[in-house]
């Protein structure tokens, strides 16, 4: 088998527990892919910095420039927009395939980095973008290909819902449970994103696009948090048989020209099955003309679970990268515009 050199860039929650499985899994991914992955280092800020796995201290570096030079794969999970994005756009120009958690980038400068990819030729996956181990963006991108989608609800933030549900649960403390969640591993750097709803805004920017076929910017993302939301909101909401989830709702408005992208805290009738989405996971109810209603769950959150899908986007890049780079035409944005749907 050929040897592959794969470049990570982030060693926080998610890629020290990449990291991990890329060096404990090798046998069965080099099986699965054809292509033995070398995991060639590691790229931080800080080499010192406490992790949650015990790791090669010689695979760490702070030169990220130099490691994706050379590189076939780059995982990047750095999170926000830079130095990420410049990282993203160098490995493609090295001609390298990109697996990237990083949501606030994809949804804010997805564009720029699917067109740099297709000029020459290489792919930027990212399912571990939108709800963490849930498969959802291949799903959208390819499975659902050939249908026509039409409403999109999705419990898409594990901080925000597993928030809720312990307000609702036991009566808990916003403050407290933010604290643990953070401790989870479930939370943002700054948990700001996730009680805000920007998290959950991205995400739904993301599957909107790819459900809709268009590019759907942030800025037309109507995003309400969850901060207002206190024990007597929750108390009122369960006395008329209702529980409140942060909901991000992709639709096409009647009449079908139109879309509407929002997140904000919704009020789930207890019987419906999105009410039923505990702790941190996530929750995306896709609906289709032909599929009919779809419901992918599973953990939305958390560092080895959303190491899953990012395995899943290496193991698919390994195997692309051997046979010889992406299919005639291959869109890496999986947004291949068939009609235009108007304004958003
Ligand atoms: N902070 C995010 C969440 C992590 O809570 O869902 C997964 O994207």
């Amino acid at each position: 088998h050929r040897t592959l050199r794969v470049a990570l860039l982030g060693a926080g929650s998610v890629g020290a527990q990449v990291a991990r499985l890329l060096l404990e899994h090798a046998d069965e991914l080099e099986e699965r892919s054809g292509a033995r992955l070398e995991l060639a280092g590691i790229a931080v800020r800080n080499i010192d910095a406490p992790r949650d796995v015990e790791l090669p201290r010689e695979l760490f570096t702070t030169d990220a420039h130099e490691l994706i030079v050379g590189s076939d794969i780059v995982i990047e999970l750095m999170g926000g927009i830079e130095p990420a994005r410049t990282y993203i756009l160098e490995a493609l120009q090295s001609g390298a395939d990109v697996v990237t958690g990083n949501k606030a980038l994809i949804a804010t400068h997805g564009a720029e980095i699917f067109d740099a990819a297709d000029q020459v030729g290489a792919s930027v996956s990212y399912e571990a973008a939108v709800a963490g181990a849930i498969p959802i963006i291949r799903p959208l991108k390819d499975s659902l290909a050939g249908d026509i989608v039409t409403r999109i609800f999705g419990i898409v933030n594990g901080t925000t819902n597993y928030i809720l549900d312990r307000m609702d649960k036991e009566g808990a403390d916003f403050d407290a449970v933010l604290a643990d969640a953070q401790a989870l591993g479930y939370a943002e750097a700054d948990p700001t994103a996730d009680v805000e709803g920007h998290d959950a805004a991205q995400k739904a920017a993301i599957l909107a696009s790819l459900a809709f076929h268009t590019d759907v910017p942030l800025e037309k993302v109507h995003c309400e948090g969850i901060t207002k939301i206190d024990a007597a909101a929750i108390e009122n909401a369960k006395k008329a048989g209702y529980v409140i989830k942060l909901l991000a709702t992709c639709e096409r408005l009647p009449g079908g020209d139109d879309i509407s992208v929002r997140v904000y805290p919704a009020l789930i009738n207890r019987d419906h099955p999105l009410a039923s989405v505990h702790g941190g996971n996530n929750a995306v109810y896709v609906e289709a003309e032909a599929a009919g209603p779809l419901m992918f769950y599973g953990a939305g959150a958390g560092g080895v679970q959303t190491a899953s899908a990012i395995l899943g986007d290496v193991v698919s890049a390994a195997r692309r990268h051997i046979a010889g780079g992406g299919g005639v035409g291959e869109s890496a944005r999986g947004v291949h515009p068939i009609a235009e749907i108007g304004r958003i």
